[in-house]
C-alpha cells in the first residue's frame, strides 16, 4: 500500500494581512489561546501518523526553528517541571522536523518547489501555515482525512469546503461533476476567480500532491497576484492524472487575516475548560 509519510508546511509568506503583528512575529507563531498555530498543525500531522514535517521558511524566520528545536535550553531546563513545557517537549519528540529555506517569497507553488529534494521522490501532504482546522470529534481530520483517502486510492487530493459564492474570489476553486459527494474527481481548478467561479468548493489549506508536481511546477510561470501558484501546477495534474477533491470535516480557520484570527481564538478557547467559562461570560455580559 502506498503511504504518505511527509508533510510540507510553508510559513515563509510576509503575513501582510496581519500587519503590524507580523512585522515582528512570524504568522505561524501567532497564538490561539496560548499555543502558536504551528503547534496545532504539528498535532494534526502527528494524529495522522505522519513521520516527517518539512517546514519551509524564509531566512529571517530562524526564530521558528529555534523554538521548534528547543534552542533556549536554559529556559527549558529552568521550567522543565511545568506542564506546558513537558507537553511541548513531548509533542516535538513525536515527529521528525526538517527546515528548508525559501530564498525569496514567490508564492505557494515556489515554496513547495523548494522541497523537491526533501520529499525524496515520495508523494506528500501539504498543510498551509495559517489554516488550522478545529475538529471537535475524534475522527481523522485535515491531512489525516486526505491521507486516509489516498491510502485507499492513490492520487492527488485537495481538501475543500463549500463557501459562500461571494467568498470564492479569495480561494482556489475546484470543479468536478460529482461535487455533491464527499470525494469527487476534479475536472478543473482556478485560483481566486474574480467572476464566474466554476463552483463554490474552495481549497482550504490541505493537499496531497504526487511527486510529479515538481515537474509541473517547472512548467508554469507567475500567475494570479504575480505569484507562482500551486493551483496552476495542480491544473496540469488534472489533465494528466487523477486529482480528487475531498470535503474537509471540522472548522477551517484562516489565521492570516484579522477576523479569521480572532474567530479562531474564540473557537479554540471554546474547547479549553481552563479559559472558556470566563470568556463566555465576558462575551455574554459585554458584547
Ligand atoms: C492560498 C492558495 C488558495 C487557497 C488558500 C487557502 O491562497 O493559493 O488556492 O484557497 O491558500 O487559504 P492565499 O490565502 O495564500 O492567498
Amino acid at each position: 500500500m502506498k503511504k504518505i509519510n511527509k508533510v510540507v508546511i510553508p510559513i515563509a509568506g510576509y503575513g501582510s494581512r496581519m500587519f503590524p503583528a507580523t512585522l515582528g512575529i512570524v504568522k505561524a507563531m501567532l497564538p490561539l489561546v496560548d499555543k502558536p498555530v504551528i503547534l496545532y498543525l504539528l498535532e494534526e500531522a502527528i494524529k495522522a501518523d505522519i513521520k516527517e514535517v518539512i517546514i519551509v521558511m524564509s531566512k529571517s524566520q530562524e526564530s521558528v526553528k529555534d523554538y521548534l528545536t528547543l534552542k533556549d535550553e536554559k529556559t527549558i531546563e529552568k521550567f522543565k517541571d511545568k506542564k506546558e513545557v513537558k507537553e511541548l517537549k513531548d509533542l516535538l519528540a513525536k515527529i521528525k522536523l526538517s527546515f528548508v529555506i525559501q530564498t525569496s517569497q514567490k508564492g505557494l507553488g515556489d515554496a513547495i518547489a523548494c522541497c523537491e529534494e526533501a520529499c525524496q521522490g515520495e508523494d506528500f501532504g501539504v498543510i498551509l501555515g495559517d489554516n488550522p482546522i478545529l475538529c471537535k470529534e475524534d475522527i481523522p481530520f485535515g491531512i489525516g482525512q486526505l491521507k486516509e483517502e489516498y491510502e485507499k486510492n492513490p492520487g492527488y487530493y485537495i481538501g475543500v469546503k463549500e463557501v459562500e459564492l461571494s467568498e470564492t474570489k479569495r480561494y482556489g476553486i475546484v470543479s468536478g461533476k460529482d461535487y455533491h459527494n464527499t470525494t469527487f474527481l476534479l475536472d478543473g481548478m482556478v485560483e481566486k476567480p474574480q467572476d464566474n467561479p466554476p463552483s463554490n468548493c474552495a481549497a482550504l489549506g490541505r493537499y496531497i500532491l504526487g511527486s510529479s508536481v515538481f515537474k509541473y511546477l517547472k512548467e508554469i510561470t507567475y500567475g494570479v497576484g504575480g505569484e507562482i501558484q500551486i493551483t496552476d501546477a495542480i491544473r496540469i495534474a488534472i489533465e494528466k492524472e487523477k486529482v480528487y477533491g475531498t470535503k474537509l470535516v471540522g472548522t477551517c480557520h484562516d489565521t492570516g487575516n484579522r477576523t479569521g484570527f480572532v474567530m479562531a481564538n474564540i473557537d479554540y478557547s471554546s474547547v479549553r475548560n481552563d479559559v472558556w467559562n470566563e470568556i463566555k461570560e465576558f462575551i455574554k455580559n459585554n458584547l
